[in-house]
C-alpha cells in the first residue's frame, strides 16, 4: 500500500506551460482518472508521476521518498502509448524479462507471465512474437506485463484506448479490481465510462479553463 504525491508541479515542453504548482495525493487503493483534451499534457503528467520524466519545478513523492527523474521507482509499473514491448520477443517472453529483473526465478516467471496473459484474455498468443499481434492485443500484453509484477501503483496512458468492448472490460476489470488489496491506479483516458468507474477525476482541461486563472496556463 503506497501514496504517490505531486506537489507543486511544473512542466514546460516545447515552449508550452503544461502544468503550473500541481498538486495531487493518490492514497492507497485509489483509483485516479486523468481526463482533458488532447495535448492538454496527459500523458506527461503521467510521465512525470512515474519518474519517467523531469518536472522544472515541484517533485513526486512514494511514501514520502521523491522519486528521482530517470528512475521508475519500485512499486510503480507503467503502461505506455506504444507500449514498449521487445518486438523479436514472445509475448511470455515480454513479461518474463521484467519479472527476471525484479528477482522473480525462471520457473515462477513463466507461470506467472502465463497467468497474466490468460487473465487478459491472451493465452493462446502467449507464444507469439509481440510484432505478431494487433495493436489491441499489444497493449492487452503491456498490462499483462504491468500487472503481473503486482505494483503498489500502476500508471496507465489510456490502457482501452485500442480495445474492443469485450477487452475493454477484462482491461478495466483487471486494473480497478486491485484496489481491494490497496493498490492504486492512476490512468489517462478519453473514455467518459472509464472516468467514472475511477473513484476520482482529474480534469487539465479545467486547469486551462480555470477563470481564476490560478495556474496561469496559456490556452492553446
Ligand atoms: N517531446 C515533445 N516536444 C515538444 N512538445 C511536446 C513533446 N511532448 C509533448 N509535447 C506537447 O505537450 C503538449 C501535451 O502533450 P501530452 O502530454 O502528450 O498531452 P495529452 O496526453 O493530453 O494529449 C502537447 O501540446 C504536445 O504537443
Ligand atoms: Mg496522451
Amino acid at each position: 500500500m503506497s501514496v504517490l504525491e505531486a506537489r507543486g508541479l511544473r512542466y514546460v515542453i516545447g515552449g508550452r506551460l503544461l502544468l503550473d504548482g500541481f498538486d495531487l495525493t493518490v492514497g492507497p487503493g485509489e483509483r485516479v482518472a486523468v481526463v482533458g483534451p488532447s495535448g492538454s499534457g496527459k500523458t506527461s503528467l503521467l510521465a512525470l508521476l512515474a519518474g519517467l520524466a523531469a518536472p522544472a519545478a515541484g517533485q513526486v513523492l512514494l511514501d514520502g521518498v521523491p522519486v528521482v527523474p530517470g528512475q521508475v521507482p519500485p512499486g510503480v509499473a507503467t503502461v505506455l502509448q506504444g507500449h514498449g514491448l521487445v518486438s523479436l520477443l514472445t509475448a511470455t517472453e515480454n513479461i518474463e524479462i521484467t519479472l527476471f529483473a525484479t528477482g522473480v526465478p525462471p520457473a515462477e516467471a513463466e507461470v506467472a507471465a502465463r497467468e497474466a496473459l490468460a487473465s487478459l484474455g491472451l493465452a493462446e498468443h502467449a507464444g507469439q512474437l509481440a510484432d505478431e499481434l494487433s495493436g489491441g492485443q499489444q497493449q492487452r500484453v503491456a498490462v499483462a506485463r504491468a500487472l503481473a509484477t503486482g505494483p503498489a501503483v500502476l500508471i496507465a496512458d489510456e490502457p482501452t484506448a485500442e480495445q474492443d468492448s469485450a477487452s475493454r472490460e477484462l482491461v478495466l476489470s483487471r486494473m480497478l479490481g486491485r484496489a481491494d488489496t490497496g493498490k492504486s491506479l492512476v490512468l489517462a483516458t478519453h473514455d467518459p465510462e472509464v472516468a467514472q468507474r475511477c473513484d476520482r477525476v482529474v480534469d487539465l482541461g479545467d486547469l486551462r479553463a480555470d477563470p481564476l486563472g490560478r495556474s496561469g496556463l496559456a490556452t492553446g
